[in-house]
């Protein structure tokens, strides 16, 4: 049972009574301003940016204003279940922390402090496959948190094998393989600072240690690093996947398997018969295609084109609880949690991601309360009217 909402509060309120107000603003905006003035400026905008004029990244947050909630009274919320299966892990909470990599820029902790977070707040973590630490070390600092890796399907078979078998190895429950980033999009901000924190040598963790990374190398990433980086970029992603490739990865695991970054419902379908497991709508933060259709807006299709049984999660656009109840209505199982985690870290570390996650999950938790449900899992349709129809 969750009082996550009124813990939170009752924090706060101490806290304020002996003149102490929290580091981290519950405000977004307020939120990433702090986020700006503690970071370096271009990993900043290497976070916060979106491919070309970042029409996506603006549409996936408009797409929540075509929604409202529709609030009922006078049921019994008293006590209150924020718990979900998914993939045969039960989750405290119905909020992933989607797969942001290269955590280094952001802060020294990095994905170490995140998974801190994560662990304390029980509260499940996709761990990218370009983080700046090892899937191992963060798995291990994740302890019996549940745990899914991001898998890049590299252009070296041997290498996305080798990943995947670690990745097992390490105790993962699930892989989402991200099928929308084999090419880095077109983000004006990077482009403009010719900033991409992998060519210094960040986020590369993963693949510096791998032994099927490694045999592709003449010297190791310790004596010859630029040789390492330029290897890394050649093999990261691969652009020539297809849904046969996807069909094979899926086969080659025996974890279950989500696909990351589909908005339309044939290829969550065309997923789905091929063998994967779920799938993640998302369009990446709006990182990659410009003025592409927001993920709130596709959600509701993707959900319609596939079996009730088949979970599907969703990210591109949530900042805090009321967004995250908005999604699960349209039919998200769970949703992922990507800039405002960050932002967290950046601002203030482990401590700084798990104040976030305390924020986000409080007002999820009296959101779910206001609006009249105490299941997270039974929220639908009805919890939301389109907001032109009011
Ligand atoms: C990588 O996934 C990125 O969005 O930068």
């Amino acid at each position: 049972m969750s009082d996550r909402g009124r813990d939170r509060l009752v924090e706060v309120f101490t806290e304020g009574m002996a003149g102490v107000t929290p580091d981290v603003p519950p405000s977004y905006e307020e939120l990433e301003a702090a986020a700006l003035s503690a970071m370096d400026e271009r990993a900043y905008d290497y976070v916060a940016g979106g491919a070309g004029g970042e029409r996506t990244v603006a549409g996936n947050r408009d797409a929540f204003a075509e929604w409202r909630l529709w609030p009922r009274v006078l049921r019994d919320v008293a006590e209150r279940d924020l718990s979900v299966e998914l993939l045969g892990t039960e989750l405290s909470v119905p909020v992933l922390l989607a797969p942001v990599g290269v955590q280094s820029v952001v802060h020294e902790a990095g994905e170490l402090g995140t998974a801190r977070a994560a662990a304390a707040q029980d509260v499940p973590m996709v761990v990218s496959s370009a983080a700046s630490h090892t899937l191992e070390d963060v798995a291990a600092e994740l302890g019996s948190t549940p745990a899914w890796f991001q898998l890049y399907s590299a252009s070296d078979e041997a290498v996305t094998r080798s990943f995947l078998e670690r990745a097992e190895r390490a105790g993962y429950d699930a892989l989402v393989v991200t099928v929308d980033n084999d090419i880095l999009g077109w983000r004006e901000r990077d482009v403009a600072g010719g900033y991409l924190p992998f060519l210094d040598g960040e986020g590369v963790a993963n693949y510096f240690a791998d032994e099927a990374f490694r045999d592709r190398l003449e010297e190791p990433p310790e004596t010859a690093e630029l040789a390492a980086i330029r290897e890394f970029i050649d093999v990261f992603g691969d652009p020539s996947m297809t849904f046969d490739d996807l069909e094979r990865l899926c086969a080659a695991t025996g974890l279950p398997v989500v696909v990351k970054g589909i908005v339309h419902p044939d290829d969550a379908r065309e997923a789905v018969d091929r063998g994967a497991d779920g799938v993640v709508v998302s369009t990446h933060g709006g990182r990659q295609v410009d003025n592409a259709v927001p993920a709130l807006s596709a959600l509701p299709r993707v959900v319609g084109a596939l079996p009730d049984d088949v979970p599907v999660v969703f990210d591109s656009g949530v900042r805090g609880g009321a967004d995250a109840l908005v999604a699960l209505a349209l039919g998200a199982d769970a949703v992922g949690l990507g800039r405002p985690y960050v932002y967290g870290l950046a601002v203030d570390g482990a401590d700084g991601v798990e104040a976030v996650l305390k924020n986000v999950l409080a007002e999820l938790d009296l959101t779910l309360a206001l609006t009249g449900y105490d299941d997270v899992a039974a929220v639908g349709r009805e919890a939301v009217v389109r907001a032109d129809e009011m």
